[in-house]
């Protein structure tokens, strides 16, 4: 593990927070969980479960007879959409605001518990009426505004499948993912606003079912946000505004087996070609409200919690729609930009609604760092307790930051190590507990188990960078690949015998400390949000002009990683297109085009080769040594020949991949 040896040395920090003793004296998580997950760890977990509402009890635990096949509590049935809305308004809850919905115009609402159960009820009735039976997959193009959450805990609440695609994906995406799960039904909006101005989903929507593809929809239902001028297809669209406005709020919410698929929602890997990560009900509930309980230490009548991450990412999944509503939060939904109309924008909505909790990611953090820490100065932050961090490793300098201004010099921060395929926080400190060491995950969460193994899968000590593994099945942990099986167990169970393979580089240090090392196969992370190296590639080679590319992650100030591409080009094709067209405009809108603008790269470089092994393997970690020295910009040059001097200096100096 070259790449971990190289941050082995930067790894060492000194700083300490403890909690302090009034923080740990109210905290939810007590020091006893890690006892009792220790003596008895299934146990553990069927007590955590019992935190839900089981309309028939489980009393199997755990079934791994077909290991990597889990099944957890597979006896017990219960209702997703029960469990996170009706049984709060049974409680006596039903006036406690679920949802602060905030509009990036301005315009606001809140939501409560007794409101949402009643929209949730009506969405169910016009899914219904609509055919949508249990197991049928429903597809959700959605901006961020609380109908979103709506349709999710509708399909939920039917036994139906959701597969939510994020807004920032395009229409060959969208249309490929729909195509995979065999969606039914896709849910969207007209549009949303994003910066300043009302932008469009529909037409994607359009787009992608158009010329006869995805022939498995029968409906798209159309939210109205924006009221911009959309196309309509007569017998298909139908506007979601008047059919909930018709439609019965009455429906009793039926029970579901605990192993009831849940949701499919799609990441990138090693290949082109995106997975379909496939979770379940009763495991996966457990697991995101035991996390969101005690890693933020949710005290649901006092805190207003807020996460900014989108529906769209497996984040927004268990800590938007699904972490705080079954733990009875009140949360914030904000549909924007956090630049918009100003950087103030997140510290005006933190002071606007007295948030107490805020999870996001390091890319954001760091780009307020980078707008100086005046502009949060400005507002009262006072009311804040507890920080999140997620989706990459959040460097020391960030945290202290992070801390220090948006946390008064006093909140807890908790790094929140997890993927989309665990569904939930895996790798965390707990806020009242854990002495806290900025830049570290720290520690596996009480009823997580996970080791460092070489390559060999031998189990390493403190201080040797490694690979992360899972060695105890989790509650809500990945159930398969949709539709692919062997994937599933070739990607993640077949480089170590019976032990989840997670693809990232770590190391414990001398106190014990969790560090990650960031990704060990192909996959990047810009902006926390996880990219494949290939599905760029092959985005790059669908175009005219490229006869071969290669795609690296960068190292990227504030995004993490930044997409560079290496691309060699067909001189007839180019010939054609006249000298003055703009390459690396023309081939970084293609890739907007085939996958969406985060997939954008930053850099273009044109190269009249590409460096190879004698097996013929493109040599990426030279690549990303070219790209990590040059300074950073959107230029291209023909046959770069400054590049490839570079590339045939460290083929010379002996660099290998
Ligand atoms: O490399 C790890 C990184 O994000 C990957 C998972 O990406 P995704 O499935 O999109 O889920 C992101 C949100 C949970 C991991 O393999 N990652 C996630 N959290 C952290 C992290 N890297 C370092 N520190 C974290 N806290």
């Amino acid at each position: 593990m070259s790449e971990g040896h190289e941050i082995d040395n930067l790894l060492h920090e000194d700083r300490h927070f403890a909690p302090t003793r009034d923080f740990s004296a109210q905290a939810i998580a007590q020091p006893t969980l890690y006892q009792e997950a220790k003596d008895n760890r299934l146990e553990f977990w069927a007590n955590q479960a019992r935190y839900l509402d089981w309309a028939k009890p489980f009393t199997e635990i755990l079934d791994w007879s077909n290991p990597p096949f889990a099944k957890w509590f597979a006896d017990g049935e219960l209702n997703v959409s029960y469990n996170c809305l009706d049984r709060h308004v049974e409680a006596g809850n039903g006036n406690r605001v679920a949802v602060y919905f905030e509009g990036e115009p301005g315009d606001s609402r809140e939501i409560t518990y007794a409101e949402l159960t009643t929209q949730v009820k009506k969405a169910a009735n016009v899914l219904i009426s609509m055919g949508i039976k249990a197991g049928d997959r429903v597809a959700i193009y959605m901006p961020m505004i609380p109908e979103a959450v709506v349709a999710m805990q509708a399909v939920a609440r039917i036994g139906a499948v959701h597969s939510v695609i994020f807004g920032g994906f395009s229409a060959e995406s969208l249309s490929s993912r729909i195509e995979d799960a065999q969606a039914k039904l896709v849910i969207t909006a007209d549009g949303g606003y994003r910066k300043g101005k009302a932008s469009a989903l529909k037409p994607a929507v359009d787009a992608a079912l158009s010329g006869g593809r995805c022939p498995s929809v029968d409906n798209v239902l159309v939210f109205k946000r924006t009221n911009q001028e959309v196309g309509w297809v007569e017998g298909r669209d139908v506007d979601f505004n008047l059919a909930m406005a018709e439609a019965s709020d009455e429906h009793v919410a039926q029970a579901f087996p605990a192993e009831q698929p849940l949701f499919i929602l799609y990441t990138s890997g090693t290949t082109g070609q995106p997975k379909g990560i496939l979770h379940t009900s009763g495991g996966y509930l457990t697991q995101a409200s035991y996390t969101h309980k005690n890693v933020f230490d949710l005290h649901p009548e006092t805190d207003v919690y807020w996460c900014t991450a989108d529906i769209g990412w497996i984040t927004g999944h268990s800590y938007v729609a699904y972490g705080p509503l079954a733990n009875g939060a009140s949360q914030v939904i904000y549909e924007g930009t956090p630049e918009t109309p100003d950087w103030g924008r997140w510290w005006s909505i933190v002071q606007k609604y007295g948030v107490s909790i805020l999870y996001t990611a390091p890319t954001a953090i760091r780009s307020f760092m980078k707008m100086g820490s005046q502009v949060p100065n400005q507002y009262n932050l006072s009311t804040i307790r507890v920080l999140g961090s997620v989706g990459e490793p959040i460097n020391p300098e960030a945290w202290m930051w992070y801390r220090k201004v948006i946390g008064g010099g006093h909140a807890p921060i908790v790094d929140t190590w997890w993927q989309t395929e665990t569904g939930a926080i895996m790798i965390s400190p707990l806020p009242g507990i854990t002495s806290l060491k900025p830049g570290s995950a720290q520690i596996p969460l009480p009823g997580i188990e996970v080791e460092i193994l070489d390559d060999e899968g031998a189990v390493l000590g403190r201080n040797h960078a490694g690979l992360l593994a899972i060695t105890e099945p989790w509650p809500s942990m990945l159930r398969g690949i949709w539709g692919d099986p062997e994937r599933f167990v070739e990607t993640y169970w077949s480089k170590f015998e019976g032990v989840y393979f997670a693809g990232d580089g770590a190391k414990w240090d001398e106190d014990g400390d969790l560090w990650l090392l960031g990704r060990v196969d192909d996959v990047m992370n810009v902006s926390g949000h996880r990219l494949s190296t290939a599905e760029i590639e092959s985005a790059l080679v669908s175009h005219e002009f490229v006869a071969e590319a290669a795609v690296v992650g960068a190292k990227d100030e504030t995004t993490g990683q930044a997409v560079v591409a290496f691309v060699i080009l067909r001189q007839n094709q180019l010939e054609k297109a006249g000298s003055d067209a703009d390459v690396s405009k023309i081939l970084r809108d293609h890739v907007t085009k085939e996958i969406g603008p985060i997939a954008r790269p930053r850099t273009i470089m044109v190269v009249a080769e590409l460096p190879k092994t004698r097996s013929g393997k493109i040599m990426r970690r030279l690549l990303r040594d070219v790209a990590e020295d040059r300074p950073i910009g959107d230029v291209t040059t023909l046959a770069d020949t400054a590049v490839m001097d570079i590339i045939s200096g460290k083929v010379a100096a002996g660099a290998s991949d």
